[in-house]
């Protein structure tokens, strides 16, 4: 089970929570559009259960097979009337888990995949996010996630710096220089693959991006 909580009180804010919902519903063609060829090649295409990490308005859970069992682990109330609707026109048979992925409140072993996208930019504690996920996964399963990360020396890392802390606020909690492949890397999975892309659009300080799939 998940360890005892030490984690700063997890309290979205009201007008801020709304807007970024609102935001990502505006923008999830946009964004998928960019993200699609991504999304199908890591996204589990098979049936079995799944849990999403930071699931948002649920732009995944079109990729996942009609009748797909999803848990949602989303800490954030101001998502979730999106998410429903997302999962209802899908099909998904979805359980939301208002939780941070800090400490998810699922068995051990207990699902064939997690799936996260623009999530470990966010939570206050990668490292033990991705215990979590270990420790939720069944032998063999796998962790398949798209993130913006910090981009190497030069003038994106030099954006990423400069609105490092409007960012963190508009978006809530949003860290634009995180080294997420290496944390993923020293997570302890038995594999791992990383591609290295950019992601194509005005938004520079997401410019560079990793996705992946980690295997317990
Ligand atoms: C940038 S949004 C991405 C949402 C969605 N995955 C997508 O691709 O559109 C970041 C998401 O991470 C969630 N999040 C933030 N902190 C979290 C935490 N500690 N545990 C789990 N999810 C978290 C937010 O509530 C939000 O849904």
């Amino acid at each position: 089970m998940p360890e005892a909580s030490t984690l700063p009180a997890l309290s979205p804010n009201p007008v801020r929570g709304r807007l970024n919902s609102a935001f990502f519903a505006l923008t999830a063609g946009y964004t998928d559009r960019r993200l699609a060829g991504h999304k199908r090649r890591i996204l589990p295409g098979t049936g079995g259960v799944v849990a999403e990490i930071g699931a948002g308005n649920g732009p995944n859970l079109r990729y996942l097979p009609p009748g797909a069992t999803v848990h949602a682990i989303e800490p954030n109330p101001y998502f979730h009337r999106r998410l429903a609707r997302t999962a209802a026109v899908r099909g998904v048979d979805l359980t939301i888990h208002p939780v941070p992925g800090e400490t998810i409140d699922l068995e051990d072993a207990s699902v064939d995949a997690v799936i996260c996208t623009w999530v470990l930019c966010s939570v206050h504690d990668p490292a033990r996010v991705l215990r979590e996920v270990r420790r939720i996964l069944r032998p063999g399963g796998r962790f398949a996630f798209i993130e913006h990360v910090a981009a190497p020396p030069g003038t994106v890392r030099r954006v990423q710096r400069l609105v490092r802390r409007p960012w963190r606020w508009a978006f809530e909690g949003c860290r634009t220089d995180r080294d997420t492949a290496a944390a993923v890397r020293a997570a302890g999975f038995a594999s791992v693959e990383i591609t290295e892309f950019r992601f194509r659009s005005g938004f520079v300080p997401v410019r560079t991006q990793i996705a992946g799939v980690a295997v317990r």
